[in-house]
């Protein structure tokens, strides 16, 4: 007779295939709870309550108290306490030193084998789009999965370009949003009327692509023993400088630069990146990462993203720390979130944006009063500026202030740029500014008919 019991365990044995998948396959609850214990932690802190303004615990939108850690780890200081005065310097000794600070502690490490992808071509559509034909490419990323089948990876990856182009085309990759079926979001809030930010790229001759992240790291805790963190642990949990879902989202945006190269209508050295949110975090970090991405567009990244962690405004490193967003982070993470403070994470996310030095970055935000409040455009201006220094060591320009701008302001004269858009969460009232700085690097195929 088929009971409940045997029909729930037959289902599980059907989900989850393997004896040895089925062992590891914790919720997220208990593998954070598994991390605080390789960690020794008892208990963390609570994070800001976003919601409730009355809440003991009630996210902070007062300056005055935004600032309890001023001093930011310097940028140009060995860790011998030597201050680092040539390119060389921070190529050979510093940048390793920072680089290896946010592997360990923040967003861990890539491992050193990551299973082969092999890109191909699924369709193609010829279509005309704002006037333009365009063909787009859908493409699949398969993951080497021999060593351990029951993890099964393929990245999603779209990729749309000019059908005329005199020549290879620079590229906007977005990172997709795609919500799992039954997860109720709201609605992002309408962006200003006018042209998609596709159609904008394609308006100045320039391709676009989107890169779907869940197809490469499902997006909650109980995912890690899946998605390509899960493949290469084969499907055990991870240890605590392990990369993180916004890591592995970033290795994925490198593999789809790795096909760009191979595909003759894309101009590789000119691919920028682009992430709101969650993926604003992720685009910051593939930016960091992989020198090969000529600019990025980093829209409300927030805490784990542009924003200082040294910050109290909005969202916390507790936040980030808890059962429902540490997956972005390593394990690692979560010391600083209790008993640790923030004021002991050995970089923070000034170094990030540093990172990307001397490659063009562009950071947003929208306007608190909109309802962007949470990812503290001031906290993400004063990362931008942190990085200035980093700039100018290369030979390039900051943000020519320190000052925190009146809202609408471009700060786009430099190659590290920030603009308070007066929206709220979203990416759109932004596009225009960034494809006005984007255009001082990206260029597009000069046609014969064209030239002189
Ligand atoms: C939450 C989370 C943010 C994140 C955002 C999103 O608000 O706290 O860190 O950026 O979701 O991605 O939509």
């Amino acid at each position: 007779m088929l009971t409940a019991r045997s029909l729930r365990a037959s289902l599980a044995l059907a989900l989850f295939g393997t004896a040895a998948a089925r062992a590891a396959q914790l919720t997220a609850e208990q593998d954070h709870q598994r991390l605080m214990d390789l960690l020794h932690i008892q208990s963390l802190r609570k994070g800001a309550d976003g919601r409730n303004p009355n809440a003991p615990n009630a996210a902070n939108y007062d300056e005055s108290k935004a600032n309890p850690y001023p001093t930011l780890p310097d940028p140009l200081v060995l860790k011998n306490g030597k201050k680092v005065t040539t390119a060389k310097m921070w190529w050979k000794q510093r940048r390793p030193q920072i680089v290896e600070d946010f592997d360990r502690e923040i967003y861990g490490r890539v491992p050193k084998h990551v299973p082969k992808v092999t890109w191909s071509v699924t369709g193609t559509d010829r279509e005309t789009k704002a006037s333009v034909p365009v063909i787009t490419k859908h493409l699949i990323g398969h993951v080497d999965n021999s060593a351990y089948p029951s993890v099964k990876v393929d990245m999603q990856l779209t990729l749309t370009t000019p059908a005329h182009a005199a020549g290879p085309v620079p590229v906007i990759m977005e990172f997709g949003f795609v919500w799992p079926p039954g997860v109720r979001r709201p609605a992002p809030p309408p962006g200003p009327p006018g042209p998609s930010w596709q159609e904008q790229v394609l308006a100045r001759g320039w391709g676009y692509a989107v890169l779907l992240a869940t197809t490469i790291q499902p997006d909650n805790g109980a995912g890690l023993t899946s998605g390509i963190i899960g493949l290469t642990n084969r499907g055990e949990p991870r240890k605590l400088d392990d990369w993180g879902a916004l890591r592995a989202w970033a290795w994925g945006a490198s593999r789809a630069l790795d096909y760009f190269e191979t595909d003759k209508a894309v101009d590789a050295k000119q691919v920028g990146i682009e992430g709101h949110s969650r993926y604003g975090k992720a685009a910051l970090v593939t930016m960091a990462y992989d020198p090969r991405f000529a600019i990025a567009y980093v829209s409300s990244s927030g805490e784990g993203g542009a924003k200082l962690h040294r910050r109290n405004w909005g969202e916390l490193v507790e936040n980030v720390a808890g059962t429902g967003e540490y997956h972005w982070m390593a394990g690692n993470f979560l010391k600083y979130a209790g008993p640790l403070t923030w004021n002991d994470l050995p970089v923070d996310s000034h170094e990030l944006v540093a990172l990307c030095a001397p490659r063009p970055v562009f950071i947003s935000a929208g306007s608190v009063e909109k309802g962007d409040g949470w990812v503290d455009a001031k906290g993400m201006f004063l990362a931008a500026a942190g990085a200035g220094p980093v700039y100018r060591l290369l030979g390039k320009k900051d943000m020519g202030t320190t000052e925190f701008p009146p809202i609408e302001t471009p700060l786009i004269d430099g190659d590290v740029a920030f603009r308070q858009h007066s929206g709220g969460h979203t990416p759109a009232p932004n596009w225009p500014t960034f494809l006005t700085f984007a255009s001082r690097y990206l260029k597009g195929p000069v046609s014969s008919s064209s030239s002189p």
